[in-house]
């Protein structure tokens, strides 16, 4: 299959580029795949209403198939064309929330596929708030089911190369979008319980959640290692986010853990491994390594969760081998960062 690139600037959607997200969307509705760009990452989108699409998506990105899709809505209104018993409190977390990176997870009604939830009696919805996304989703006809535009295990696009290069010749089009705005995957919250539950953390953070509802839980496996149960996401099961170098996070004092990470690069290197470095802009001078990066401010979590994914993905293209990252904060939208690299790393961390 020959897949057809398309640019488009979110900023400048023209008379042009509407006619071309028409066509995006008219290949939706024809039960082909389109991959676009949303504020958090870029989206594998399918018409999440027809069956034989959900199929095509998890073929395209080797996912399993118990692994639930996100069901994407332009219009506040077409929740409740696919939702059953959307609280109060669902309606007071989208009014302040969406458009934007939260996605709920709701009862499903009958118009949901089995194979869009992976054969759970709930859905997950969210409202991008993406300019070329929602007329994406209008186009298509409303229903967009879209995981990450990654081939699965691998760690999500935040720019367009990465999705030609995970799914060129498998998919219809790609609209790139350049950029995306926030780089980690939206926060899920499961609403079908009595207090709202997160399963898994985004931008948008507990605190921001527990400002509008109170009390809200979170899924303990979400920064555990070993926990026996598991996750209420089934994709958080899955080992995500990985590189193809040995990950490893080093946590401790500053100067602690640029000496350690510099003495570990020394071995690596002289058995001749190939090493990349995650760093900040505070600490970025300090080490020896042969590909440094620094991720963003350690004064600034909205920088280093822009750039987590694509340094990971820049190290597969280096071919690094062995990869050291410091260790951040999990406060606030630290927690969606660190739930990441953690995954990303096996857990594997050293403390020093
Ligand atoms: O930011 C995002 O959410 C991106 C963009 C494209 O919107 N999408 C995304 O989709 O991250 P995906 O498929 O990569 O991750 C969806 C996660 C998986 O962990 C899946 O198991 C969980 O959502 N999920 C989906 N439906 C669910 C359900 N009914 N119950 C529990 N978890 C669900
Ligand atoms: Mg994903």
């Amino acid at each position: 299959m020959k897949t057809e690139v398309i640019k488009i600037e979110e900023d400048s959607i023209g008379e042009d580029e509407q006619r071309a997200i028409e066509r995006a969307g008219m290949t939706i509705r024809q039960g082909g795949l389109v991959a676009f760009p949303t504020e958090t990452v870029y989206g594998l989108g399918g018409d999440a209403l027809n069956p034989a699409s959900s199929a095509k998506i998890y073929l395209a990105k080797g996912r399993p198939s118990d692994n639930p899709l996100i069901v994407h809505i332009a219009k506040m209104e077409d929740l409740y064309k696919i939702a059953d018993q959307v609280s109060l409190e669902a309606k007071h977390l989208a009014d302040i929330f969406w458009p934007g990176p939260l996605t709920m997870i709701f009862k499903k009604n009958k118009l949901v596929p089995a194979e869009t939830t992976g054969g759970l009696e709930t859905v997950a919805v969210r409202m991008p708030v993406h300019k070329t996304a929602l007329s994406f989703i209008e186009a298509a006809g409303g229903f967009v089911a879209a995981p990450s535009a990654n081939l699965s295990g691998k760690p999500s696009p935040t720019i367009a190369k990465y999705v030609i290069e995970d799914m060129d010749g498998k998919i219809d089009m790609i609209i790139d979008g350049g950029s995306v705005g926030i780089g980690l995957e939206s926060t899920i919250v499961d609403m079908t319980g009595d207090v709202p539950m997160i399963l898994r953390p985004g931008y948008i953070t507990r605190e921001m959640l527990e400002e509008v509802l109170g009390q809200i839980d979170i899924d303990n496996t979400i920064l555990s290692k070993d926990s026996k149960q598991a996750p209420k996401a089934p994709g958080m099961k899955y080992r995500h986010y990985a590189p193809k170098g040995e990950l490893k996070i080093v946590r401790g004092d500053v100067a602690a853990v640029s000496k350690k990470i510099n003495q570990l690069t020394k071995i690596d290197q002289e058995s001749g491994k190939k090493v990349g470095i995650i760093a900040t802009d505070e600490t970025q001078s300090t080490y020896i390594g042969d590909s440094i990066k620094s991720v963003g401010s350690k004064l600034d979590e909205a920088s280093i969760a822009q750039h987590l994914y694509l340094i990971l993905r820049e190290f597969d293209d280096e071919e690094v081998s062995a990869i050291y990252s410091e260790a951040f904060s999990d406060k606030g939208m630290g927690q969606a960062i660190m739930n990441r690299l953690l995954k990303a790393a096996g857990h594997q961390v050293i403390e020093v």
